[in-house]
């Protein structure tokens, strides 16, 4: 079966206390077991990651090379600022589904810029816990494109 790397960056376990007007109301471990289910839906496995260290996740991605056929990451503050995280995602050669809760070009200046997104196959941005349903779509798709 395929496996699916689904990563969260800093902060995000602290989903459901954290700025809930922002990020919504429901907690990390709630959307994880929304996408297993989605997931079964879609007769693809999927692996949970949440770190809040920026090394811990380019571990992570350099781990993923084998195994994984696909990332779905949320870098969180990452997103604007690492370039290790980049680096990692190119090294590893896996598509990449890029997501975020909040619809980061409706933020402050500092969050539009992300530093991934010309390198992943699409993001998704904006539509809360969802967008994480629509990314375990858009990866099953991609994963039966591939063959
Ligand atoms: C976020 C947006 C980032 O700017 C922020 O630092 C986060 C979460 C989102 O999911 O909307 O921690 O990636």
């Amino acid at each position: 079966m395929k496996k699916v790397l689904v990563i969260h960056g800093p902060n995000l376990n602290l989903l459901g206390r954290r700025e809930p007007e922002v990020y919504g109301k429901e907690g990390l471990e709630t959307i994880n077991n929304e996408i297993s289910r989605e997931a079964k839906n879609l007769d693809i496995s999927v692996d949970f990651f949440q770190s809040n260290s920026e090394g811990e996740i380019v571990d992570k991605i350099q781990q993923s090379a084998e195994g994984f056929s696909i990332i779905i990451i949320n870098p969180a503050a990452y997103t604007h600022t690492s370039v290790a995280i980049r680096d990692a995602l190119l090294a590893v050669h896996l598509p990449a589904i890029e997501v975020h809760l909040s619809n980061i070009y409706k933020r402050e200046e500092f969050r539009k810029k992300s530093l991934i997104s010309d390198i992943v196959i699409g993001q998704i941005s904006g539509f809360g816990a969802y967008g994480y349903i629509l990314a375990i779509r858009a990866a099953a798709k991609q994963i039966a494109n591939l063959g």
